[in-house]
């Protein structure tokens, strides 16, 4: 029977076989129309002498009703359908009887009442369930990712995917942005990750490096005078990959002359409010707020904050000057150092275990101790360990016999501490003390439940998509493996004027002229104003380390273009891949790529990376060493 209907249709190929409609846009307006569809079969079932399917293209599915009164050869070639076959169905469009009509398909109302089927071919059986989403192990899913690409959650995905980059680049061509493509086949730049290497067969013992990203490359564009670049770019880094990182990944990279940061971010917050109207969710209303990243740093402890939940850690190093407890006394006596509160409200039911493990978490990031205050509540007094602080309130904690009455009250004034609140404190160097406290922030805001997280692909409001602008970035950083100064951003960041002179006196003091934008608390992009100046680029490098005859081997084409009229420029670039995630609701970036990296670095599907044959190497000049993995 199935060899029948195949050999009836070459190749499936038939003109009147063509498609009229997608199997997910029927409704009732089409009751009576003649339709022809062609897709994958869902399901099949056969019911009172009837057998139904459901016939799925990228539209949608729809219901196949199949009765042998009606159509014999019809009802014949459904019997033999099996998930995933592929079929060619001319029929009618019919409205279903009210009580089997689905409300939760969007062809629910009608069915099709076939004339004719063809089969086009034949499918085994799937590994996983062609439906949304799925719980099977992610490595099935990337082996067979061309199935797992079938299921509606990831077409949805791919589709947003491509709307949005269709938005920015119609956005960027109206804003008069170029896209220019650049080398993938080219130089290693510093962003700070390992490269992958591209042995050359002409030029044996010399390597390409894929890019980091087109940063030289853009501001060279600068020097070129094309004003106003940008490129939807691939980008590599060998470095270890996370739900948010990929070896390869893409880019929104843009490059503008005659700017300052407003203008970049202006352009930036206009591309994101396309990308946003284009995929129907709320679009941010802009000027998106802005912290500097000292803010961030003392409000949040972090430089990728996540504004969804409130909590912001407070300072009481003056209010703890001198104190009874000796770990906060020090730390405000020393210098540099501090004593930071977090109050999170309605936590006074932490047992003294849940306390102990934050501790140890505190201490995994870095902390000495983490102190602790709760706040009772009236008339909860708790047996024994309750101090009275003050006025109707008492507090649980192993430190409060350290204080005085008037002391604990100006503590917990200070952190606008409540009744029913716990108070964290971290004493430490500020860094280490806003770190510490940030991390235990967001992962108090997890646990409580005080981030709303959205479901994949469920509708959004305005206050699921939280952005800032961090900016202010300190230039330079001290590494201390290293023991050298690197770059924050990157080496083509431009000092703020005002600091510049202190470049070699204070490196630590200097302030980026560098911004990142921030969703959600996940870094969504970085930029800067870029030093345009030979004479200042050379003490960059020389800042960082880099010698004379290093910088000009590297960089000497760019120290060169310096000198032939560079106009000031600035630029940005926004990961894509993550800002589809964010948009989908999705928890990893391999959700929005359509063939991505294992967290190994591996494609399951080709088996990628693979041993070459040994002539290949040959003619690369490359020897593979062995070692004892
Ligand atoms: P940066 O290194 O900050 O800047 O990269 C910009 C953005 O790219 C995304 N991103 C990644 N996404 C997925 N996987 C990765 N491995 C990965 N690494 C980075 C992030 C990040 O914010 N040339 C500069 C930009 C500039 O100065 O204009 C640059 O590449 O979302
Ligand atoms: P100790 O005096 O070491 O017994 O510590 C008393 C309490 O203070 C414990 O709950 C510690 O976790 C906490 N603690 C110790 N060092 C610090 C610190 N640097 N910052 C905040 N809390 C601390």
């Amino acid at each position: 029977m199935e060899k029948a209907m195949e050999e009836a249709v070459p190749a499936g190929m038939r003109g009147d076989l063509k498609r009229t409609h997608g199997c997910g846009e029927l409704r009732e307006e089409h009751v009576g129309q003649a339709v022809r569809l062609a897709g994958w079969v869902q399901r099949t079932r056969a019911l009172g002498g009837l057998t139904f399917f459901d016939l799925r293209d990228r539209s949608g599915l729809v219901q196949v009703v199949c009765d042998p009164a009606r159509n014999t050869a019809a009802h014949a070639a459904a019997g033999e359908l099996r998930g995933e076959f592929v079929v060619a169905v001319r029929g009618r469009v019919v409205r279903r009887a009210p009580e089997t009509v689905n409300p939760r398909l969007p062809t629910g109302t009608v069915e099709v009442e076939p004339d004719e089927i063809v089969l086009l071919n034949r499918a085994k059986t799937p590994p996983f369930e062609i439906e949304e989403s799925v719980d099977t192990d992610e490595l099935v899913r990337l082996k067979y990712r061309y199935l797992d690409l079938r299921r509606p959650d990831m077409q949805r995905n791919l589709i947003l995917r491509h709307r949005v980059v269709q938005a920015v680049r119609d956005a960027l061509d109206r804003a008069g942005f170029l896209e220019i493509e650049t080398p993938m086949l080219t130089r290693s730049t510093p962003e700070g990750a390992r490269d992958f290497l591209v042995p050359s067969r002409l030029n044996p013992g010399t390597f390409y490096a894929l890019p980091q990203s087109p940063q030289l490359f853009k501001q060279l564009l600068m020097v070129a005078g094309m004003e106003r670049y940008f490129q939807i770019v691939r980008c590599f880094r060998d470095e270890d990959l996370r739900a948010d990182r990929q070896p390869e990944f893409t880019q929104i990279d843009l490059e503008m002359s005659f700017v300052d940061e407003a203008d970049v971010m202006a352009v930036t917050e206009g591309l994101v409010a396309a990308a946003f109207a284009a995929a129907g969710l709320p679009v941010p209303a802009t000027p998106l707020p802005r912290l500097t990243w000292r803010e961030a740093m003392d409000r949040y402890g972090t430089d990728k904050p996540d504004l969804r939940c409130g909590l912001e850690l407070r300072d009481v190093t003056d209010t703890v000057r001198g104190c009874g407890f000796k770990v906060f006394a020090d730390a405000a006596a020393q210098d540099g150092g501090c004593v930071k509160g977090l109050v999170v409200p309605g936590a006074n039911r932490f047992s003294r275990k849940d306390l102990d493990d934050l501790t140890e978490e505190a201490r995994g990031h870095g902390a000495k101790g983490l102190a602790w205050m709760i706040v009772e509540e009236p008339g909860r007094a708790d047996g024994g360990t309750a101090v009275p602080a003050g006025p109707g309130a008492s507090v649980r904690s192993p430190i409060a016999k350290f204080f005085t009455a008037g002391e604990r009250e100006a503590v917990l004034a200070a952190l606008g501490a409540e009744p029913g609140d716990l108070c964290l404190f971290a004493a430490d160097r500020w860094r280490t003390a806003v770190e510490v406290l940030g991390q235990i922030r967001l992962s108090l805001a997890r646990r409580l439940g005080l981030i709303r997280e959205r479901a994949a692909g469920a509708p959004a409001a305005p206050e699921d998509f939280r952005f800032v602008w961090v900016t202010d970035f300190p230039l330079l950083e001290w590494d201390g493996e290293e023991k050298r100064w690197v770059a924050v951003h990157h080496p083509f960041t431009s000092p703020a004027a005002a600091d510049l002179e202190r470049l070699e006196t204070d490196p630590a003091g200097v302030r980026a002229r560098a911004y990142d934008l921030v969703l959600n608390g996940v870094e969504l992009g970085g930029g800067s104003i870029r030093i345009h100046r030979r004479d200042v680029q050379e003490r960059m490098f020389r800042a960082l380390g880099i010698a004379e005859t290093e910088a000009r081997a590297k960089f000497g084409f760019l120290l060169d273009a310096f000198e032939y009229g560079t106009p000031p420029h600035g630029g940005i670039a926004l990961g894509l891949d993550r800002m589809i995630a964010l948009m989908a609701g999705v928890a990893s970036i391999r959700d929005v790529i359509a063939f991505p990296k294992t967290a190994r670095a591996v494609d399951p599907m080709t088996a990628a990376p693979a041993p070459v044959e040994e002539r290949q190497l040959r003619d690369l000049h490359v020897v593979v060493v062995r070692g004892k993995e």
